[in-house]
C-alpha cells in the first residue's frame, strides 16, 4: 500500500545525517531536533503551539485530558474512523456517542451530529477522513452555540487546506480548540517509529498540555496534574524534521496519484471515485473507491491474487466492535456507515506511485468490474 522504502532512498543523506548527529550528542529524548522540528511545524501549520508526543492515540487522550473531560460527559464523534479516535474516550470513562458520516466524503454527517447533542455533550471530535476536512465552519458555529470543544482527529490529513466562506484559509488541525496528529510511518507525514503531536492556538490549554504530556510536572519533581509519559523522542523529530519540508510536495504526488487513479475510473458505472468537498484540499492519506455492484469483496479478493495491495478501511463500523457495542445504538441510525463498510476499497496511494503501477492496478479493476 505504501513504498517508504523508496522514499527514504531520495532523502537518505539528510536523514542519515541527522539521525547520526543524534547518535552523537546522545540527547535521545528533549534533544534539540525535538525543539527544531516543534518550532518548524509550528511555522509550516501557522500554529501557535505544536505539542510533540508519542503517537496520535495520545494525542487524542492528552487533548481530552487537558481539557478537562470528565467520566461521564459525552463525546460525539464518527462510526466510521480508525478505532484510536472512540478507544481514548472510551479509556477515560467519558461517554462515546457515534454519529454516521456523508456517503460521499466519508466525513461526520452534520445533520447526525446535531441530532446527538444533549446536555451532557462535551466535545465534539470530527476525523478529517483519508485526506479531506470535514465541514469544519459548521460544526464550529454549531459547538459554538452549545458551548462544546472541539478536538479535530487530523490524524490523516496533515497539511490539507481548509477554506471558511470569507477566504480565510486554515490548515486541517488548527481550526477547533485543539487539533491532533499521527507521525506513524505510512501517514503523509510520518517518522521511522511512532510519534505524534498536539496543535492549539490558545496559550493557557497550550501550557496545560505541556504538563498532561510529561507525568503533569511544570516544575521537575512536582506533579500538579496526573499526567502520562508521552515523548516524541530525538530520533523520530530528526527524521520528520528532515522530511517536514517535504510534505507539500508529497502531498502533491498523492492528488497526482489520485488524479490518475480517479480519471480512470471516470467513466465505469460500478465504480464511485473520491468526492472533495470545496471547502477543504484533499491530501489523499487513503485513496478509497466505492464499488456498487456488490462484488467489492470478490475484487479485495481478486488484487490480492494478483499481488496488488488494497485494503478495507474500515471493515467493521465502531457501534458494532465488541469493544464498543452499546444498547444506546440503533442500526437505522448508522446506514451510511453499515453501507460503505460494504463498498469501500482503498488502493495503494504514495509519493513513489508511477503511472505504469497505476495504470496495471486500475487496468485489472476495469477487467474485473466488467
Ligand atoms: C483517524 C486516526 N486517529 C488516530 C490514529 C492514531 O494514531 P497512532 O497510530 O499514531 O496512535 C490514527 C492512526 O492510524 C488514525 O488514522
Amino acid at each position: 500500500m505504501v513504498d517508504l522504502q523508496s522514499q527514504y532512498q531520495k532523502i537518505k543523506d539528510v536523514v542519515n545525517t541527522s539521525i547520526e548527529e543524534v547518535l552523537n550528542s546522545s540527547a535521545y529524548i528533549n534533544g534539540p531536533y525535538v525543539k527544531e522540528f516543534q518550532a518548524d511545524l509550528e511555522n509550516y501549520l501557522n500554529v501557535k503551539h505544536v505539542i510533540p508526543c508519542a503517537n496520535g492515540t495520545d494525542a487524542l487522550q492528552i487533548a481530552m485530558m487537558g481539557l478537562g473531560l470528565e467520566p461521564g460527559d459525552e463525546v460525539i464523534t464518527v462510526d466510521f474512523t480508525f478505532a484510536a479516535t472512540v478507544e481514548v474516550i472510551g479509556l477515560l470513562q467519558l461517554t462515546p456517542v457515534l454519529v454516521d458520516v456523508e456517503l460521499d466524503t466519508f466525513n461526520i454527517n452534520i445533520e447526525a451530529l446535531k441530532k446527538a447533542i444533549t446536555p451532557k455533550t462535551k466535545a465534539i471530535v470530527p476525523v478529517h477522513l483519508f485526506g479531506q476536512c470535514a465541514n469544519m465552519e459548521t460544526i464550529i458555529a454549531i459547538a459554538k452555540e452549545h458551548n462544546l470543544f472541539v478536538i479535530e482527529d487530523n490524524a490523516q490529513a496533515i497539511g490539507a487546506d481548509y477554506t471558511f466562506s470569507d477566504g480565510t484559509v486554515k490548515k486541517a488541525g488548527t481550526i477547533g480548540h485543539v487539533g491532533t496528529t499521527s507521525f506513524f510511518p505510512s501517514k503523509n507525514l510520518g517518522c521511522y517509529g511512532d510519534g505524534g503531536a498536539i496543535f492549539t492556538n490558545d496559550d493557557e490549554l497550550a501550557h496545560t498540555l505541556r504538563g498532561v504530556v510529561n507525568h503533569g510536572m511544570y516544575k521537575r519533581y512536582y506533579h500538579d496534574v496526573v499526567g502520562v509519559n508521552s515523548r516524541l523522542d530525538s530520533i523520530q523529530a530528526a527524521v520528520l524534521k528532515a522530511k517536514l519540508p517535504n510534505l507539500d510536495a508529497y502531498c502533491d504526488a498523492r492528488r497526482k496519484a489520485a488524479a490518475f487513479y480517479s480519471n480512470a475510473f471516470k467513466s465505469d458505472k460500478n465504480i464511485v471515485t473520491p468526492v472533495i468537498s470545496d471547502f477543504t484540499t484533499h491530501v489523499f492519506h487513503q485513496y478509497t473507491l466505492r464499488i456498487t455492484n456488490g462484488k467489492r469483496d470478490a475484487l479485495h479478493k481478486h488484487l490480492l491474487d494478483n499481488n496488488i495491495p488494497n485494503a478495507i478501511y474500515y471493515p467493521v463500523p465502531l457501534h458494532a466492535q465488541k469493544a464498543y457495542k452499546d444498547d444506546r445504538y440503533n442500526e437505522k441510525d448508522f446506514e451510511v456507515t453499515n453501507q460503505l463498510i460494504n463498498e469501500v476499497i482503498s488502493l495503494p496511494m504514495h509519493t513513489e506511485l508511477d503511472t505504469e503501477q497505476q495504470g496495471f492496478i486500475s487496468q485489472t479493476i476495469l477487467n474485473f468490474l466488467n
